[in-house]
C-alpha cells in the first residue's frame, strides 16, 4: 500500500466528472488499497479517486463505526431525505470547515471490490460522507454547496491564506 498525494483546490481534476470503472481489476484493487491508506494517513473519513488524481468513479470511507474501511465502485445516489447542517471539511480544501446544509440521510448503491452490488445508507455523518464523496465524482466541491455570499467569502479567505 502507498500513501498518495492528495490533490487540492485549484487542481482541475477536482472539477472533472469521473468516469465509470469498466472492470474491477488489480489496478482498481490497488487504487482502493492506496486510497484507504491515504485516507487514514490524512486523516479523513472519506476519499474519492479524483482527490488522488484518478478520474474514476470510486470512493472509500470509514466513519469510525467499527465496520472498517469500505469502498464503492460506480456508486449512484439513490435517495436523500431530511435536512441537516454540519460543519463540513474536505481533504482537498484542507483546514477549512463551513456549516453546510444538506439532506440528513442518503442512500448510495454501487459495487464492492468483488463486483457485488452494495447499498450504504445512513444519516448524520454517514449520510454526509456519502453525499460529499458523490459530489467529488461529479466534479463538485463543498464550496459549491455554500450560498453565493458564503462562497465569495470562503474563496476570499482561501485566496488570502494562499498569499500568506
Ligand atoms: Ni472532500
Amino acid at each position: 500500500m502507498a500513501i498518495l498525494p492528495i490533490r487540492v483546490f485549484g487542481d482541475p481534476i477536482l472539477r472533472s466528472v469521473a468516469i465509470p470503472v469498466v472492470e474491477i481489476d488489480g489496478r482498481i484493487k490497488k487504487l482502493v488499497d492506496d486510497m484507504i491508506e491515504t485516507m487514514y494517513d490524512a486523516p479523513g473519513v472519506g476519499l474519492a479517486a479524483p482527490q488522488v488524481g484518478v478520474g474514476r468513479r470510486v470512493f472509500v470511507f470509514d466513519i469510525d463505526d467499527e465496520k472498517g474501511p469500505r469502498a464503492v465502485i460506480n456508486p449512484e445516489l439513490m435517495e436523500t431525505s431530511g435536512e441537516w447542517e454540519y460543519n463540513e471539511g474536505c481533504l482537498s480544501v484542507p483546514e477549512y470547515f463551513w456549516p453546510i446544509l444538506r439532506p440528513a440521510a442518503a442512500m448510495v448503491r454501487g459495487l464492492d471490490l468483488d463486483g457485488n452490488e452494495v447499498t450504504y445508507e445512513g444519516d448524520e455523518l454517514m449520510g454526509r460522507v456519502l453525499q460529499h464523496e458523490m459530489d467529488h465524482l461529479n466534479g463538485m466541491l463543498l464550496l459549491d454547496r455554500l450560498n453565493r455570499g458564503e462562497r465569495r467569502k470562503a474563496l476570499r479567505e482561501i485566496r488570502e491564506a494562499a498569499l500568506g
